[in-house]
């Protein structure tokens, strides 16, 4: 496995893997490091689907709009090298912040989400998907993978990529792929490393809110009664509710009556550490 320190590196390796082969697919997989099996269930997929599989880790500080959730976000690059290399990873782009933003990262980023990004993590995190795009865009035109794979525990994110992709008609194939969880139902985050054990117990709270809005979805339609009943019982447990909210999966914006194509959204603070996690809900 390869790693690449500067986009000057990464880009001729990829010039020569392209001159070797005019064919063959490059699948990318950006990261901010602090991996686990939720990564590498993305690696896993990248293998199966495209030929050279790259991945990125860089925290990136234009989607943080709390300095410090920047500060404490943990990284651990040796540990996430040593993983990317056990599941046949053949490269890694771990750049600079000037290398990423050669002009500083307070540089004018404009795109029109569309209202994206004024719902759920756009509205409690203002700028954040602005920053997301702004990278995700910089990796694309850096790497120009074929395909790109993205996790559906950040469902707000992947309407947003997609969106990117769409208006800048970017020639890459986005990927979606599932959750990975805990045996228990906990959806894995780079940030359940900061919680505690009785925490991560606690934060379950989160798995057993979605797995009744799947089943109340089969029975009631009115997405109100249904909201207000997953928000008592979220209320039983002892997180603090940021929102919870069914979302149109193309517009993300709340729906009045469940139907197939819609998803139920939570984010919840365990203690002071953010969690976030979804499911497809499809009565
Ligand atoms: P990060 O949080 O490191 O996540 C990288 C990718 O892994 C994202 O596509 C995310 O959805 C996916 N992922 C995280 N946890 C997962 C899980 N439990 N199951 C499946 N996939 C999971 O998302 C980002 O970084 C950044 O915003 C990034 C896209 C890299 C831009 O900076």
């Amino acid at each position: 496995m390869q790693v690449f320190n500067t986009a000057a590196r990464l880009a001729d390796f990829i010039k020569q893997l392209k001159t070797e082969n005019t064919a063959v697919k490059i699948g990318f997989v950006p990261t901010m490091g602090a991996l686990h099996e939720g990564h590498m269930k993305l690696i896993k997929q990248a293998k199966a689907n495209a030929d050279v599989v790259l991945a990125s880790i860089f925290v990136n500080p234009t989607q943080f709009n709390d300095p410090k959730d920047l500060e404490r976000y943990p990284r651990t690059p040796q540990a996430d090298l040593d993983l990317l290399k056990q599941h046949g990873c053949d490269g890694v782009f771990m750049p600079a912040v000037a290398d990423i933003y050669p002009n500083g990262t307070a540089e004018n980023y404009v795109l029109d989400f569309q209202g994206l990004d004024r719902v759920m993590e756009g509205a409690f995190r203002p700028g954040h998907f602005n920053g997301v795009a702004q990278v995700v865009e910089r990796f694309f035109r850096i790497v120009n993978p074929d395909l790109a794979f993205f996790g559906r525990k950040d469902f707000q994110q992947v309407a947003i990529i997609k969106h990117l992709v769409r208006v800048k008609h970017l020639p890459v194939e986005i990927v979606v792929v599932d959750t990975a969880r805990s045996v228990d139902g906990l959806a894995l985050s780079s940030r359940n490393t900061l919680l505690s054990a009785d925490q991560k117990k606690d934060a379950l709270i989160i798995f057993k809110t979605l797995s009744k809005a799947v089943e109340l979805a089969r029975t009631e339609k009115d997405a109100k009664k249904v909201k207000e009943q997953l928000i008592s019982f979220f209320n039983t447990g002892s997180l603090r509710l940021e929102y919870l909210e069914i979302a149109d999966d193309s517009t993300l914006q709340p729906v009045d009556t469940l139907k197939a194509g819609c998803t139920c959204c939570i984010a919840a603070f365990c203690g002071t550490v953010r969690l976030i996690d979804n499911m497809p809900l499809n009565g």
